[in-house]
This record gives structure tokens, sequence and C-alpha cells, in this order.
């Protein structure tokens, strides 16, 4: 679960690092006192769980209260990348003289975390990344040994970060091991004009297989602005909306993942991502259908399960189950393969639904299923 920055500031300030002062709110008018409170001056910064928000106009700085009312009523509302700004967070203005980058992620591939740095923080780190590699530092962790002041050293001249931020460095370590992340990133890292060094703008990714020592920050994700995706969420199925016009359900995330890549490569676009995991119950097949049929935007369904440990046979009925409960009002495509997939097959011919048609293959079924959305 990615938290949100005035969430990241926090658990910075727990573990000892500076941050300015800041306030959240969800109301223009509490923008204005809080800015006041903060001296006059505020920067308001919209509190979404995406990037980019400064060069979205959701990073703006206010001259006085009454500026932060206005500025508050304007980013409060605005859509970020599909996220809706539901909060602002006012934060005291920063005399900044240097912007750095740090980061620590865990690189699973190789097995341990990975270090990030750079002098040349602030909105154009992707950037510098991208033109000039040699300015980010990439240094290994060894998860065992963590980053003690001699590793922080280390970073921070390969970074070329001043001394003052090795300290921010190890205690940025503590947050990803105490607070059990997988991420946490400062962006910008800012050395001000007295000196200091204050973290601006955080991101932390918290692992949820921790999430039972977690559970300040609540059970679930930040609300779906997705209607269909609420909904989905709300019987715990793994939705995704998309943009085309046929509804994709399979078993397992990788094959759900390439039937949605054989339904563009027959020339109609995936509709959504949803994956009904194995031993997908009736329950679950009929959950998934209707969030799937009540997309307006779909126009076939296109049912892709490859048993395994799940019998096919099982997934049928549970699809012939599922058509007691829902209204099927487009033509739905499946195909099954694998662990019992002829008695499985055997169960739909014999419910003979007119709008059920099967399929052996999954190119098939997809071509089957684009045609259907595409035709008319
Ligand atoms: N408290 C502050 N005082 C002065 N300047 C600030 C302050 N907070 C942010 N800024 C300036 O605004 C820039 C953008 O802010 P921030 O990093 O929070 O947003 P962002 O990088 O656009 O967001 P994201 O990290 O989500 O992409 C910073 O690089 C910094 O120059
Ligand atoms: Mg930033």
């Amino acid at each position: 679960m990615d938290l949100y920055e005035h969430q990241a500031r926090e658990l910075f300030e727990e573990h000892g690092i500076l941050v300015p002062r800041a306030e959240v709110t969800d109301s223009p008018k509490e923008a204005r006192g809080i800015a006041r409170r903060l001296g006059g001056r505020a920067v308001v910064k919209a509190q979404v769980k995406t990037g980019g928000r400064g060069k979205a106009g959701g990073v703006k700085l206010a001259a006085d209260p009454a500026a932060a009312e206005l500025t508050a009523r304007q980013i409060l509302g605005m859509d970020i990348k599909g996220h809706t700004v539901r909060k602002v967070m006012l934060a005291q203005p920063v005399d900044i003289e240097d912007e750095f980058y740090v980061s620590y992620v865990l690189d699973r591939a190789a097995g341990h975390f990975l270090a990030i740095a750079s002098a040349e923080g602030g909105m154009d780190i992707e950037e510098v990344a991208a033109s000039r590699p040699d300015a980010v530092a990439r240094i290994p962790v060894d998860p065992a040994e963590g980053v003690t002041s001699a590793k922080a050293a280390e970073i921070a001249e390969a970074a070329g970060l001043p001394p003052q931020t090795v300290d921010v460095l190890v205690r940025l370590w503590e947050v990803l091991t105490r607070e059990d992340a997988l991420l946490v990133e400062v962006n910008p890292l800012v050395r001000t004009a007295q000196g200091r060094i204050l973290a601006l703008d955080g991101k932390v990714t918290l692992d949820d297989n921790a999430r039972f020592r977690q559970e300040r920050w609540g059970e679930k994700d930040a609300p779906h602005d997705d209607p269909l995706e609420a909904a989905a969420a709300a019987r715990g199925l793994n939705y995704v909306k998309l943009d085309g016009e046929v509804g994709v359900i399979g078993n397992g995330a990788g094959l759900v993942m390439s039937t949605l890549d054989v339904v563009a490569g027959c020339g109609a676009r995936p509709a959504n991502f949803l994956d009904i995991g194995g031993g997908a119950s009736a329950r679950i097949m009929a959950d998934g259908l209707s969030v799937v049929l009540s997309d307006p935007a779909v126009k076939s369904v296109l049912v892709n399960v490859f048993g395994g440990i799940t019998a096919c046979d099982a997934v049928a009925e549970g699809i012939v189950q599922a058509l007691e409960s829902v209204r099927l009002t487009k033509p739905l495509v499946v195909r099954l393969d694998g662990n019992n997939a002829v008695r499985g097959r055997a169960v739909l011919d014999d419910r003979a639904h007119p709008l059920v048609h099967q399929a052996t293959t999954m190119d098939g079924a997809a071509r089957r299923a684009a045609r259907l959305a595409t035709a008319d």
C-alpha cells in the first residue's frame, strides 16, 4: 500500500527527519486558517497517490492566507492522472539552496535493497536519470547489514551529497525497516540557506504482508474513483477497469495479462483485467460476471480458464450457477483447457445457453470475442 505524502511526512518526523511544518485539510476555508498558523505563506499540495503533482499544477505557493484558500479551492477536486484530489496539505515554505534525491527500494531480482541517490533532485529527476545516468548513484544495500553511518557516508559520497545528509540516510533506512516499507523516497531532500537538511516530499510503499502490524494506516487503500472498481473491490475481486469493449475474466494474473494481449492482437480492446484466482467458486464467477456485465462499454465477455489445481468442470458449474443469478445480456465466449476440460465443456454444452459460445484455444476464443464485440 502506498501512503499519502502527509502520512510519509508523519513517519519521517517520527524517525527524527526534519520536515516543514504542515497540516492537511479538505476545506478551502480551513486552508486559510492553516496558512495563517504557518505564518501566512504556504505551499498548497495535492494529496494523491501518484507522482508528477507539481507538473500537473497540484503544488502551488500561496503568498498569504486568502491566496491559500483560493489555491486550495483550485486544487481540491482536480484530477491528477486519474486520481481525484480530496485533500491538500499546506506546508511552510522553505528557503531551498539545493535539491537532492534519495530512495531505498527493494531489488527483488538481486535479493538486496538499493540506495538510489542524486545531487540533482527535484521535479526533473526522471529526465536526469534518463539523459545522464551517471548523475544518479545506485548502491546495493545488504539487508542484513543495513545502512550504518559508514554505509550512509558511502552513499552520500557516491551521489555527491553533502555530509549533513548522512544522518538522514541512516534515519530513512530506519523508516524502511521499522515501518515495514518496500520503498521510501524523498524528492526533494533539500539543503536550506541555513544549511539544514529537510525532506520536502515523501513517498512510502508499505509491504502488504505486514499490514496486520500497520493498522494505523487503515485497512484499505484510497477509495476507488471508478464505480466498477469500487463494486469489484467490495466483492474482493482483483479487477482493473480498462478502456475497451471485451470483458476479460481469467484465473491467474499471468494468464489474464496474456489474454489482454491476445484480445488486443485480434484488433479489439480489453475492457478490464479480472483475475478470479484459483479454485474459482460459483459465487466468485457470479460476482465477476455481474461486475464485468455492468460495464456499459462491454460488448462481449471472454472467460479464459486454464485448469491446473482448479478443475474446469467446477468452473463450468460455477458459470452455469452464475447464469442463474446474473442475467446474461451480452455474448460470453468460454475457453476451458487443462484439468477436466472435456467434462467442463460438456457441462456448458448441456446448459446450451444461446449467448454462451465455446472455443478450445485461447487465440480462437479471443478472435471470437473480438469479432462479437466489434460486429454491428
Ligand atoms: N515546503 C516547500 N517549500 C518550498 N518549496 C517546496 C516545498 N514543497 C515543495 N516545494 C517545491 O515544489 C517542488 C515540487 O514539490 P513536490 O516534490 O512535493 O511535488 P512533485 O515532485 O511534483 O510531486 P511528486 O513527487 O508526487 O512527483 C519541489 O521540488 C520543491 O522545489
Ligand atoms: Mg517530489
